[in-house]
């Protein structure tokens, strides 16, 4: 390479009025058409493509380009022979004076254009020629815009931006932290944050009133499309708020990011559905809105029936529910239906029963067992119309609800119900502050513990009515996806031992992991709520995707690996040594 050619203009800049002009490119080979007297390049960088046409003595040289070579060039702007109306830069094109090759290319293992196909992992693997795709560098660009957006409303709110540490103790979030040993503490470990929890709370008692950050978080579990193990978070808290003044101010900054980011008006407020009505209408503590087929409980019409696995459902403290796909019965088949019941199976469904609203006769799964004026009734709930499908499951009330929950969506997404351009954002509101957990045979926080339960509930801590308690806590849940959550939280640090206690915390417990935790607000805590967005996961809904990896520049596969650079890797035993560790794994 000789020179680096002073660029004027970018690849997408150029126009009809430009013509005449000087001016020097800087980009990527895309194409080469060799015509013979003339050699024309689509030259490429992240704004656009302009077509640069060589003749005469720079011919020789750009006949050895090849796609992907990175190059310089300068010529004049001139009209082109045959517009392309496709191309922001179509009517004109530079006639090369001067071209430098700055770097060949082998050639490249995936192609680089927005509707190239090839698999998953390697375009991980190849993430850098990945990302040169227009449709990836406008990503990044729509990323890079959403975190000033961001910045800017928070900012005019009086909110401080504050770095919290990246090396900390467990947060208790509820997923498995990734551990970081210490070199001059040998044996001991730093968790990575799994959020900035703790911390943003310290931060209210410390005075700050109003922070944000923009924070990477950890969380080891399982791999979905919407999951990541590195995420960003815009995390918040306030002090001196209740939860209407929280959902206020995060609903005006919906409002202004979704017009800034994609023009659309959003209407405030926002619905709120508590969480006990979301589970029943949706089967979801994150119902998707955009379409119908709700949940009805059918247990008054089936409770005296012959069918022994609804009436035992029932008997059992269970729930017979269902749902009407209208319409639609004859968009699935006997063997979509088998499909189905499978599928639920993994949510611990026993069954699937469906029934087909057809033009003279009513077809069912359990025709032994009901007639057709059986049928009829339980139709009368979902007032099915003819060519509706409905579909029935029964069993413990979580199962059900996680079983026609995902088939409400499943169905509309394989119905083409789903558009990713219309928004329907609403709050769930009052979770239930406990859930049981089987596997570790006591109650859990369902936020987090430092969730705020309801006043008025207040008083089952005493009798041990835990699942009578309901929360101050908040999702903000757009399109069936959790986009953020949060709560108001508990200042009083009686009450914070006290929920600690019904965790089942030991004494000691509580001391070595929350100590300086509940000390702190010994010294005047401010009554303080927060909130935090998954920024990947909203940056995916404002873009219509339903893959997390597409907005996030490096991303881990499903196995939580960086197939481009190979992490995680083993490391050696001197390493290993020095971090006083021993690993079980030779
Ligand atoms: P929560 O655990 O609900 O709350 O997390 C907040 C939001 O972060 C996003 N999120 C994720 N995004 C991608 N990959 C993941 N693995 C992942 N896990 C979570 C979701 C979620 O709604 N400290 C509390 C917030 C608070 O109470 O203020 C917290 O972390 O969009």
């Amino acid at each position: 390479m000789d020179k680096i050619l002073k660029r004027t203009n970018m690849c997408g800049d150029l126009r009809k009025e430009d013509i005449g002009k000087e001016v020097v490119l800087n980009g990527w080979v895309q194409t080469k058409r060799n015509l013979g007297g003339l050699t024309f390049v689509d030259l490429r960088d992240k704004t656009g493509i302009t077509q640069i046409q060589f003749a005469d003595a720079l011919q020789e040289k750009a006949n050895t380009l090849g796609r992907e070579y990175c190059i310089g060039v300068q010529g004049t702007v001139i009209e082109r022979e045959s517009k392309n109306d496709k191309l922001a830069t179509g009517f004109i094109e530079v006639k090369a004076t001067d071209l430098v090759i700055y770097s060949e290319a082998d050639t490249p293992p995936i192609y680089i254009k927005d509707d190239d196909n090839v698999s998953g992992d390697l375009r991980l693997k190849y993430r850098y020629l990945d990302l040169r795709k227009p449709i990836m560098q406008d990503t990044l660009a729509f990323r890079s815009k959403m975190n000033n957006v961001i910045r800017n409303f928070y900012f005019e709110n009086g909110f401080t931006e504050v770095e919290t540490p990246v090396l900390g103790k467990p947060t208790p979030e509820g997923a498995r932290d990734y551990l970081v040993p210490s070199r001059v503490n040998p044996g001991m470990f730093y968790a990575l944050p799994q959020s900035p929890q703790i911390f943003k709370q310290l931060l209210m008692v410390a005075g700050t009133d109003r922070y944000i950050q923009i924070a990477k978080c950890f969380r080891d579990e399982d791999l979905r499309a919407d999951r990541q193990p590195e995420f960003t978070q815009i995390d918040m808290e306030l002090s001196f708020v209740e939860q209407d003044d929280i959902l206020e101010i995060q609903e005006k900054f919906l409002q202004r990011l979704f017009k800034e980011m994609r023009g659309i008006d959003i209407e405030l407020p926002l619905p709120r559905m508590k969480w006990d009505d979301a589970m029943n209408k949706y089967g979801s503590d994150k119902p998707d809105l955009r379409f119908g087929f709700e949940l009805h409980d059918l247990a008054d019409v089936v409770k005296d029936c012959e069918f022994g696995v609804f009436t035992d459902a029932l008997k059992d403290g269970g729930k017979v529910m269902g749902i009407d796909i209208n319409g639609a019965s004859a968009k699935f088949s006997r063997k979509d239906i088998d499909k189905m019941t499978e599928s639920i199976k993994s949510f611990g469904a026993k069954g699937l029963v469906w029934i087909r609203y057809e033009k003279d006769e009513i077809k069912s799964s359990v025709n032994k067992f009901f007639d057709q004026e059986q049928l009829k009734k339980i139709g009368e709930v979902f007032d099915a119309k003819e060519g509706d499908l409905v579909l029935i499951c029964s069993g413990k009330k979580e199962v059900v609800w996680a079983s026609l929950g995902f088939l409400r969506r499943d169905l509309a997404d394989k119905l083409g119900l789903l558009d990713p351009n219309d928004f329907k954002l609403l709050w769930v509101v009052d979770f239930p502050m406990f859930e049981w957990s089987d596997e570790e045979n006591r109650f859990m926080a369902m936020h987090h513990p430092f969730t705020s339960p309801k006043k008025e509930d207040i008083h089952y801590l005493e009798t041990g009515e835990l699942d009578k308690i309901y929360a101050d806590a908040y999702d903000i849940v757009i399109n069936g996806y959790e986009a953020g959550g949060g709560s108001i939280r508990i200042h009083d640090r009686n009450l914070q031992k006290k929920i600690f206690e019904v965790l089942q915390l030991t004494e000691e417990d509580i001391k070595t992991r929350f100590g300086f935790f509940i000390e702190a607000f010994a010294y005047g805590a401010p009554p303080h709520g927060g909130l935090a967005y998954g920024l990947d996961r909203l940056c995916m809904l404002l873009l219509g995707t339903d893959d997390i990896r597409r907005v996030i520049a490096f991303p881990k596969n499903q196995n939580a690996q960086c197939v481009m650079s190979d992490a995680p890797t083993f490391v050696n035993q001197n390493d290993l040594d020095i971090l006083s560790i021993k690993t079980t794994n030779e």
